[in-house]
């Protein structure tokens, strides 16, 4: 994934969105993703992405 793509299509929230609030903020779940960046607040489609996105986050760690 590129940081421009978009992972949250309802938000357009896009994945070097994601990875920044990730590093900044040192969130941990899906939940937290979407208190920082509204990623998944919506329709919840992209949640499962955000989780796979936070799992290769901390397993490259
Ligand atoms: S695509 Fe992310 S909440 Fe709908």
């Amino acid at each position: 994934m590129k940081d421009k793509d978009i992972v949250c299509v309802c938000n357009s929230i896009t994945y070097g969105q994601i990875i920044e609030a990730i590093e900044k903020k040192g969130l941990k779940t899906v939940e937290e993703v979407g208190d920082a960046t509204q990623a998944g607040t919506t329709c919840g489609a992209c949640q499962d992405t955000i989780q796979e996105i936070l799992d290769s986050y901390y397993k490259k760690k």
